[in-house]
């Protein structure tokens, strides 16, 4: 998120709270709030901070049987496989990302964690990758499902924003993707928009974390910032190697960083390279309805009968959470960002 968007959230703030605002800046950044242990070690919200321009945390963080369902306002999320993750997505139906990323709730794809969960059918194509330095998902998804507006492109959500409260406010990551134990994830984005998603976790172990979860290339998209392999209709999990960290790429051996423009200077309307996709490894394919089977109806209701009830088996397009059409021949979708996609999604940035 840029400044341009937080001068706009700040009169929105204003607009609506009408609260006294007394500064913008938390005492303590998101990403910096670090110590939290699941399950019991979790404070009722994480972000407490009042009188801030943006608000007070739209959720919270101790979510349990009382706050399983699909009003959850619950904002800790998860990310352990293809089976078992969550998504950030806005409270409300037919919500723009761009207007709500401070608010998004998480929407998960298995009951017991007081959460939301992803309606049953939404998902259409998911890829999960374990990699030396990260767990990532990347998918397709009936974006309206998840109270999304159906042509949204979306955005970014990440522990920074510009004020540093984190994209939603107060939205915490766990993850068993490691070293199989709960451990809070540090760094980590999730691109949201264009009916598909991608979500990496970056291993706080590691010392590379804050560079392959990189939060500063919210105009670039899941191409860029998670160049993957994800096949609308296909459902896997893979090893893989880790990725070039976000904007770092090769020419000719040499090495080169992209910096996204400003705003200001308008639509990004070509890009110098194309992000490599890591090789991969140990793929193995799943059934939707044999993973997923306990998901509600489109509805809300919740219904635990049946789990998916079609695999889609449609053909990849170059459209996808902004779709960059460049790395991928054929089947595979780059889930990314193309030029129409920037361009609507800048817009709504701008609003
Ligand atoms: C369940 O979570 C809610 C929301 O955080 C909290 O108010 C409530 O006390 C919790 N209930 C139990 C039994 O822990
Ligand atoms: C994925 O496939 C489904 C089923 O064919 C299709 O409706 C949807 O538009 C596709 N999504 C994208 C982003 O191409
Ligand atoms: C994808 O690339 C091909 C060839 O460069 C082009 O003809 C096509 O229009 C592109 N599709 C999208 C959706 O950008």
């Amino acid at each position: 998120m840029a400044l341009a968007k937080l001068v706009g959230l700040a009169t929105f703030a204003v607009a609506v709270a009408n609260a006294q605002v007394t500064g913008t800046y938390p005492a303590t950044p998101l990403a910096s709030k670090t110590g939290y242990t699941y399950p019991t070690g979790i404070p009722y919200k994480v972000d407490t901070d009042t009188g801030l321009i943006r608000g007070q945390q739209a959720g919270y963080n101790q979510c349990n049987s009382t706050t399983e369902n699909q009003d959850s306002l619950c904002q800790t999320s998860f990310i352990n496989g293809i089976d078992d993750f969550c998504l950030w997505a806005p409270i409300e139906p037919n919500s723009v990302v761009g207007n709500v990323e401070g608010e998004m709730v998480a929407w998960c794809t298995k009951p017991g964690r007081g959460t939301r969960l992803i309606p049953d059918g939404a998902l259409q194509g998911v890829q999960f990758m374990k990699t030396p330095d990260y767990v990532q998902v990347v998918g397709f998804i009936d974006q309206e499902k998840i109270n999304m507006q159906p042509d949204d492109y979306g955005g970014e959500m990440d522990p920074h924003g510009a004020d540093l409260r984190g994209n939603p406010m107060g939205g915490i990551i766990f993850s068993q993707g490691f070293n199989g134990q709960w451990t809070q994830v540090v760094e980590w984005h999730n691109f949201m928009g264009g009916n598909a998603f991608c979500l990496k976790a970056c291993d706080p172990s590691k010392p590379d974390d804050k560079h392959y979860c990189e939060h500063r290339l919210d105009r670039i998209g899941c191409a860029y910032n998670a160049p993957n392999a994800a096949r609308n209709g296909t459902f896997e999990s893979c090893d893989g190697d880790n990725q070039d960290f976000p904007g770092v790429y090769t020419v000719n051996g040499a090495v080169m960083t992209y910096s996204q423009p400003p705003e200001a200077l308008g639509p990004i309307t070509t890009m110098p390279y194309t992000a490599r996709v890591p090789a991969s490894s140990n793929c193995v394919q799943h059934t939707s309805a044999v993973i997923y089977t306990a998901l509600p109806g489109a509805t809300g209701s919740a219904s635990s009968s049946g789990g998916s009830s079609s695999r889609p088996t449609g053909s990849a397009t170059g459209s996808a959470a902004g779709a960059s059409n460049t790395s991928n021949s054929g089947t595979k979708v780059s889930v990314g960002i193309g030029m129409a996609s920037l361009i609507s999604m800048i817009t709504a940035l701008l609003v």
